[in-house]
C-alpha cells in the first residue's frame, strides 16, 4: 500500500515538471530522486486494479499474546457445560472453520440449529449469525457461551473450572493484570476470532495487480459475477457479510427447508424481514459446503443456480454456471500462510 501511494504521489509530482524547462541543481536532484523512486515503485508493485471488491489486508494487527490465549480457549472442551464440546468442535480450523454439516448439532440433541458459518474472516463481517442478531463479536461470544443449545455454560461455573487450572492463571497473568474473569475471557476469544483472516487468495492477488493469478475462465467468471449482479449483494472486502436480503426474491429457492425459519424477522419482528438473511461472505466458499442458512444446497453449482434464478431472475447456461464456480474457487485464501482446506466430512 505504502509503495502504491508513493507511486501516485511521485507520478503526481512528476507531472508538474516540464521536461523542456531548465532545472536548477536542486530541482535536478529532486527529479532524479523521484525518477529512481518511480522506477523502484514500478518494479516493486503491479498497479492495483480499480474493482468493486477489495483484497484482505496481508497483516494481522491483533495482540499475539491474546490470540494465543484465545486459541487455547477456543479449543477447550471445558467451555461447554458438560465439557463435551469446544468452539472448534463446530468451527474446526483445519476444515474451513465450519463443521461441514447441513445443520449444527444442538447440545440437547433436540433443538434445531442453522448451518454453521465459517469463522474465517469473521472479523470483517458487520453482523453476526444468519439473522444478524448482534453486531459485535463480543456480544456474540457472550451469547454463544450461555446458549443452552450450544455451549450451555454459566459464568460462575465456567470461571471456577478454568481458575482451578493453574496453567490458565499463568497464561492470563502477563496479558491481563486483573487475571481470569468474564471480560478478559471474552476479550481473548474475540481477539482470536479477529485473527482468523485468510488473505492472499488468488483473487486477492489478482486485485493487487497480479493479472496472471487468475486464469481466463476464472477472470470470465469474475466478469459474470459483476455483470449478472451478484456483486450488488456480495460486496466489500469480505465479498458479503454487510447486508440483509430476502432469500428468494424472484422465486422460492429449491430444496426442502423442513424447519420453519423466519430469518431476520426473529430479531426485528418486522414483517418485511420474514425470510430475510444476512448475505454471507463468499471467501473460502469452495471449502464450506453445504450452503445457505439451512444447508439445503450440497454443491456450489446448486447454490449458484439458486442464486441466479431466485435472487436475480436470470437462469444460467451451464457454461455461465461453470465460470462462476471457477471464480468462486479462486476465493480460497491462506490461514497462517497455508491454503485453507476442507477435510472429508461425511455428508448428513
Ligand atoms: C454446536 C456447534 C457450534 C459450537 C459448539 C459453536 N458454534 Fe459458533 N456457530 C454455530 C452455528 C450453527 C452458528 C450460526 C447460528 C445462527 O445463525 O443462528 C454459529 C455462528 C457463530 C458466529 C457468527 C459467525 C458469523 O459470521 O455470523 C461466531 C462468531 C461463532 N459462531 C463463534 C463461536 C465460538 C467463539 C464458539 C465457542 C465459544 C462457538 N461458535 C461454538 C455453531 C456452533
Ligand atoms: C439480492 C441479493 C443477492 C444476490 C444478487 C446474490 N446473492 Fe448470493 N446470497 C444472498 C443471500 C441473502 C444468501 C444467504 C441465503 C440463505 O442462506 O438464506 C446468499 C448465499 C449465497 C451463497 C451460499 C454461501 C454460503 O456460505 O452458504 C453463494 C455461493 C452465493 N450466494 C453466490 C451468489 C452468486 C454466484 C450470485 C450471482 C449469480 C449471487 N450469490 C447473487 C444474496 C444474494
Amino acid at each position: 500500500m505504502a509503495v502504491v501511494m508513493c507511486y501516485h504521489f511521485l507520478s503526481g509530482k512528476l507531472l508538474t515538471h516540464h521536461p523542456k524547462t531548465k532545472m536548477t541543481k536542486n530541482q535536478l536532484t529532486t527529479y532524479l530522486w523521484i525518477s529512481t523512486g518511480l522506477l523502484l515503485c514500478h518494479a516493486l508493485a503491479a498497479e492495483p486494479l480499480e474493482e468493486p471488491l477489495a483484497p484482505l489486508p496481508l497483516t494481522n494487527t491483533e495482540n499475539p499474546g491474546k490470540v494465543a490465549l484465545g486459541k487455547r480457549l477456543f479449543h477447550d472442551n471445558r467451555l461447554s457445560n458438560q465439557h463435551t464440546r469446544s468452539c472448534a468442535t463446530c468451527h474446526p480450523l483445519d476444515s474451513g472453520a465450519m463443521d461441514g454439516k447441513q445443520r449444527a448439532e444442538s447440545a440437547d440433541g433436540v433443538a434445531v440449529l442453522r448451518n454453521t458459518p465459517s469463522l474465517f474472516n469473521v472479523g470483517f463481517n458487520y453482523f453476526y449469525n444468519w439473522d444478524g442478531v448482534v453486531t459485535t463479536l463480543e456480544a456474540h461470544t457472550e451469547k454463544v457461551m450461555l446458549n443452552p443449545r450450544i455451549m450451555n455454560a454459566t459464568w460462575p461455573e465456567l470461571l471456577a473450572a478454568l481458575s482451578a487450572d493453574a496453567s490458565y492463571k499463568k497464561d492470563f497473568a502477563p496479558i491481563y493484570p486483573d487475571g481470569l474473569n468474564k471480560f478478559n475471557l471474552v476479550d481473548a476469544l474475540t481477539c482470536f476470532e479477529r485473527s482468523l483472516a485468510t488473505p492472499n487468495a488468488r483473487f486477492d492477488r489478482f486485485l493487487r495487480g497480479e493479472k496472471n493469478a487468475l486464469n481466463t475462465g476464472e477472470q470470465q467468471g469474475y466478469q459474470l459475477f459483476k455483470s449478472l449482479g451478484c456483486v450488488a449483494c456480495h460486496q466489500g472486502m469480505n465479498i458479503g457479510g454487510n447486508l440483509f436480503q430476502k432469500f428468494g426474491i424472484f422465486g422460492e429457492p429449491k430444496g426442502n427447508p423442513k424447519v420453519a425459519d423466519d430469518g431476520r424477522y426473529t430479531v426485528t419482528k418486522n414483517e418485511r424481514d420474514l425470510g430475510v438473511y444476512r448475505v454471507p461472505s463468499l471467501r473460502n466458499v469452495a471449502v464450506t459446503a453445504p450452503y445457505f442458512h439451512d444447508g439445503r444446497a450440497t454443491s456450489l453449482e446448486e447454490a449458484v443456480d439458486t442464486m441466479a434464478e431466485d435472487q436475480l431472475g436470470k437462469p444460467l447456461s451451464s457454461q455461465e454456471r461453470s465460470l462462476l464456480v471457477k471464480f468462486l474457487n479462486s476465493l480460497t485464501g491462506e490461514y497462517l500462510g497455508k491454503p485453507v482446506t476442507r477435510k472429508a466430512v461425511e455428508p448428513r
